[in-house]
């Protein structure tokens, strides 16, 4: 399959990336900063296409738009996130973080999305795999209130799309990570870390390979999977 992934050089990104090479399948994967880690990538798997784009630039995100027909692809996958996780309590952030943070996040993914979805219609056939977080079912880490609901937006919509293109044979499903060891979580502070660890139930971090196993489930799933999401978080949410 032809698989197009956001934010796909680093993080989880990569080791989706990697995972789904690794399968066989043609990749498109975009970056912005991490330039060097994209080469990378493509002298690993010269199968993996880089494509530029800065979610912030509305040109950059116009002309990912323009090429989905063009690269024919099968599968979306919604990774890319800009902008940190924790900022302050939510009476502290600035009112106009919350329209940034959906300016720079959430606009992107409608934009490549539609332009997706209206590829797969034509095809009768399309994945969309969203990554949110689990912070979302479990309870929210104090400060992430931008973040988190930017992810909720994007919740809702994976849904709303599972529901209105399941008679097209399109399906969207997403992902829900707990905390993984990557440059967004790379401010969270070692005590922290160590505090998680401990208890943890596995006594070990979620790690991005893990979740890209999620991921290349639901890329390999049947097309009566729709409109689920795989929770990573080893059962914190059950009370
Ligand atoms: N780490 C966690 O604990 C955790 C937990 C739950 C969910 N997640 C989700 O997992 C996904 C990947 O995050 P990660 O943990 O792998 O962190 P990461 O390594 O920081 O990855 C973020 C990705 O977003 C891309 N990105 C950043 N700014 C961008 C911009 N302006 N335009 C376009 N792309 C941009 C980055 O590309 P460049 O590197 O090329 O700039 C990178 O590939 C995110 O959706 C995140 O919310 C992470």
């Amino acid at each position: 399959m032809n698989v197009l992934i956001t934010g796909g050089s680093s993080g989880l990104g990569a080791a989706i990336v990697r995972k789904i090479a690794e399968a066989g399948h043609k990749v498109y994967f975009t970056f912005n900063s991490s330039v060097e880690a994209a080469e990378l990538l493509v002298q690993q798997f010269p199968s993996c296409e880089p494509v530029r784009c800065d979610f912030k630039n509305e040109y950059d995100v116009n002309n990912l738009k323009d090429q989905i027909a063009m690269l024919d692809i099968d599968v979306l996958i919604n990774n890319a996130y800009t902008g940190a996780v924790i900022k302050s309590h939510f009476y502290k952030i600035p009112a106009t973080d919350f329209l940034k943070g959906f300016t720079d996040n959430v606009m992107p993914t409608i934009i490549i999305t539609q332009a997706a979805i209206s590829h797969f219609r034509k095809k009768k056939f399309g994945k969309i795999i969203t990554i949110l977080t689990s912070g979302l079912i479990s309870t929210p880490p104090a400060g992430s209130a931008v973040y988190n609901a930017n992810k909720a937006y994007l919740q809702q919509l994976a849904k709303i799309w599972a529901v209105e293109n399941a008679r097209h044979n399109i399906v969207s499903n997403s992902v829900s990570p707990a905390l993984m060891r990557t440059a967004l979580t790379e401010d969270v502070d070692e005590r922290v870390l160590d505090q998680i660890i401990e208890n943890h139930p596995l006594k070990a971090l979620l790690t991005p390979a893990e979740v890209a196993d999620a991921v290349l489930f639901l890329l390999n799933a049947s097309q009566q999977i729709n409109g689920m999401d795989i929770v990573l978080n080893a059962a914190s949410n059950i009370k």
